[in-house]
This record gives structure tokens, C-alpha cells and sequence, in this order.
């Protein structure tokens, strides 16, 4: 797409006719499609034209010259400019839809049918105040998070998506930078800047990290109450006795809790604890390590009859937002060396999470289950979730 500079691509009157899954109103002119963030269907804008191909534009609006009657006031009094949340103005239940719709979008497109199989639904019963995690950046005289479409700083009084635990502590942090900025100021450093980023545990209690890289406190989903239903949701999927591979599996949050019910698991992740931790029970272990190569080595260990399964073999498969990608075959291919029966695919972007499933089902397992999970209401995100299973299994487990 080329940018479009001149004020002459002003567009008057255009009706807003959809929400896409990607986040923006969807409008068409007589040549294309024209995609507009901050809108809704049925609003009528007038809005500029900031780049554009043969059949797609982007443009901002200038004014909203018809609210959609459906519209919602914004809680936060930088909506707009803040780069986090842009489906305030937008009801709940629209977003949910218009997520859900998208997962279904998702699989068809990657020829997915879903035929005979619900997709089970689990939106938000509080669809803010959840995150329990928020990184913030601080300059001279502001805190507060990234612009839309820019690293300009928008400063913030409070967080409507984040926990009150975390807004309770926002004063704190002001001061805090405003004392380091302070300091960088001194030793002649113009552009000073400093992030942290903060996290409330389960007991309330609030952590910081100042300057860390991200995730410096650990992988965690976001928000503990939607965590809760995945987490119960997988559970109910995993066999009493099996032998589970928590792959991309973080600190366990899928498995750790429940390690009793099951043969063995064994917990994969480039993050995850460097060896045992306090308490760790007897039948699990984490492995701080690539996925793709834990699981070839294990996979070459099984084709010499070296892998000793201690229950039918079920997988959890939790990528970061690009899937798979470039090592999908080599995973596919190990899985299918080490037997797994069940595989359970979980992902927060569905157009690459369904690729995954559908090299999976192109390898032999069977979809049968499909859930969607609301854990970023406010904004078009969404977790997915796969259950897929190998019904001629000859498994390497023998009871
Ligand atoms: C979406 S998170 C899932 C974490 C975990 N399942 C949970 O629910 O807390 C993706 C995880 O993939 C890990 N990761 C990214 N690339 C990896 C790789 N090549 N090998 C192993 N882990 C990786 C990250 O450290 C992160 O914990």
C-alpha cells in the first residue's frame, strides 16, 4: 500500500457497513474496500484516506457525522489516542460476535470444516478491569502507554481494563519515575525514558519490574478469570493417567496445578523454570529449551524404542501468536512419532492457529472439539482452542 498524502482523498458520507475481525469498520467505495479503525457498523463518516492499493484503504476519520445508534460511550478519556483498547465505543455483545464469527471465518479459510462440531463459547462476564498485568512507559511529565501508531506517550490517570490493584498503584510508579527520569535528566540523557511493568497475584499482591525486558516476571495470561475457564476447560480434556507434553507450556499454568491426575507431564518452554522447583511434584518436570528441538530429540529417542511412555501420550500445543510457523512439519512430524493420541491446540491468533490444525488434520488427528475464550475484551483479540484426536492410535503405551 502506498501513502496517500494530499487532502483531496476526503471522503464524505461513507457509511460504515461491518466490524472486521482485524478491528476496523469496513467500508466500500465504488472501487474497494476501505478500512476505518475506530468505527462500527452503521456509522456514517467522513474520513481521509492515509494509504491505499487497487482494493484496499485505509483511512482515519475526521468526523463521525452519524453515530452508529448502536455506539457506547467510552469509559477512558484517552480512547482514540492510546494504542491499547480501540473497541470501547463498540457493545460487548458485538464484540463477542464479531470475535467469534472470526474464529469460523479463520477455519473456513484454512478449509477447516466444522461440520456436526459446536463452537463452544466462553465470552467475559467482566469485561473490564481484568488485565492483571500492564507495562507502562514514563517521560518527563507523563505515564502511560504507547500512541496509537506511534511511540509518542499518552500519558494515563487510570486503566479501565486493568486490575484496580494496578491502577491502586499508578501515583506510586509517577513518582518513582519522575525521580529516575530526574536522574537521566542530570547524566544528559534528552530522550529519557523508563518502562515497568506491573502484575497483580492471585493473593493482591503487586510486583514491578522497571526497565526489564517484556515478561521479565513470567509468562501469564492476562486475565485470571478467563484463565480460570480455559484452564478447567483443558483439564476436562486430558485423560486421567495420560503422559502429558505441556509444549510451549510457560510455568505449567495448563498442567501444574493438576499433576496428580496424571502418568507424567513434562512442561516445555523457553521460559519455563531452570530446573526443579520448591515442591514440585515427583511425576513432573520443566525443560527450559526449544520446543521443536526438546521434541526431535525425544522423537528420535521413540524411533529407537528409547521413549518410555507412562500413559497414553496427549499434547498441549501453546505457541506464541505466529503458530508454528517454520517448524510446524518438524513438529507435526515428532508428535506423530511419539504417538499422541490427543492433541490439544490453544492460540490468540486464529488465522495461524488454524493453519496448525489443519497441518495437523492433514497428518491424521481428527478435530473434533472447538472453544473460543474472551481474555481481551476491549480490544479484537482472541484465545481459541482445538481438541483433536488420533483414533487408530498404536500406541508406545502399554498399560
Ligand atoms: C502463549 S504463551 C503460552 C504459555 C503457557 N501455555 C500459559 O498458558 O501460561 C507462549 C509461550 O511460548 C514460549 N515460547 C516462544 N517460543 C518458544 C520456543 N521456540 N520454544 C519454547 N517455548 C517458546 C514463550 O516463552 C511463552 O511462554
Amino acid at each position: 500500500m502506498t501513502a496517500s498524502p494530499d487532502s483531496a482523498k476526503i471522503l464524505t458520507n461513507l457509511r460504515v457497513n461491518d466490524l472486521s475481525r482485524g478491528g476496523n469498520g469496513v467500508a466500500r467505495d465504488e472501487r474497494r474496500v476501505i478500512f476505518i479503525p475506530l468505527t462500527m457498523k452503521d456509522d456514517v463518516v467522513t474520513a481521509r484516506i492515509i494509504s491505499e492499493d487497487k482494493r484496499f484503504a485505509t483511512a482515519e476519520v475526521v468526523e463521525i457525522t452519524t453515530p452508529s445508534p448502536d455506539r457506547v460511550t467510552p469509559p477512558c478519556t484517552v480512547f482514540g489516542k492510546c494504542g491499547g483498547c480501540t473497541w470501547q465505543h463498540v457493545p460487548y455483545d458485538q464484540q463477542w460476535k464479531t470475535k467469534r464469527d472470526g474464529v469460523a471465518h479463520a477455519l473456513s479459510r484454512a478449509s477447516i470444516s466444522l461440520d456436526g462440531i459446536p463452537l463452544q463459547e466462553f465470552s467475559a462476564e467482566h469485561p473490564w478491569n481484568y488485565r492483571n498485568r500492564i507495562q507502562l512507559r514514563a517521560r518527563p511529565g507523563a505515564l502511560g502507554y504507547y500512541a496509537r501508531g506511534s511511540k509518542d506517550l499518552v500519558g494515563v490517570e487510570r486503566c479501565e481494563i486493568a486490575r484496580p490493584e494496578l491502577n491502586a498503584v499508578l501515583p506510586e510508579l509517577r513518582a518513582e519515575a519522575e525521580k529516575m527520569l530526574g536522574e537521566k535528566f542530570k547524566s544528559g540523557d534528552p530522550d529519557a525514558e523508563v518502562k515497568v511493568e506491573i502484575d497483580v497475584l492471585p493473593d493482591g499482591t503487586v510486583q514491578k519490574s522497571w526497565n526489564a525486558r517484556h515478561a521479565a516476571l513470567g509468562f501469564r495470561q492476562v486475565n485470571d478469570e478467563q484463565n480460570e475457564k480455559l484452564r478447567g476447560y483443558i483439564r476436562e480434556r486430558l485423560t486421567d493417567g495420560a503422559h502429558v507434553l505441556d509444549l510451549f507450556g510457560g510455568s505449567g499454568n495448563f498442567t501444574y496445578d493438576d499433576a496428580d491426575r496424571y502418568a507424567y507431564v513434562e512442561c516445555v518452554d523457553i521460559g519455563s523454570p531452570d530446573g526443579e522447583i520448591e515442591g514440585q511434584p515427583e511425576n513432573y518436570r520443566f525443560f527450559q529449551t526449544d520446543v521443536a528441538r526438546w521434541l526431535d530429540r525425544r522423537a528420535k529417542d521413540a524411533e529407537r524404542g528409547y521413549f518410555n511412555a507412562k500413559g497414553p501420550v496427549e499434547v498441549i500445543i501453546d505457541p506464541p501468536r505466529e503458530g508454528l510457523g517454520d517448524v510446524t512439519n518438524k513438529i507435526v512430524g515428532a508428535l506423530e512419532s511419539l504417538d499422541a493420541r490427543k492433541v490439544i491446540a490453544v492460540g490468540c491468533d486464529a488465522d495461524a492457529w488454524a493453519r496448525d490444525i489443519s497441518r495437523l488434520i492433514k497428518a491424521g488427528w481428527i478435530l473434533s472439539e472447538v472453544a473460543v475464550f474472551d481474555l481481551f475484551p476491549q480490544t479484537p483479540h482472541i484465545e481459541s482452542v482445538a481438541v483433536l484426536v488420533w483414533e487408530q492410535s498404536t500406541s508406545l503405551f502399554s498399560p
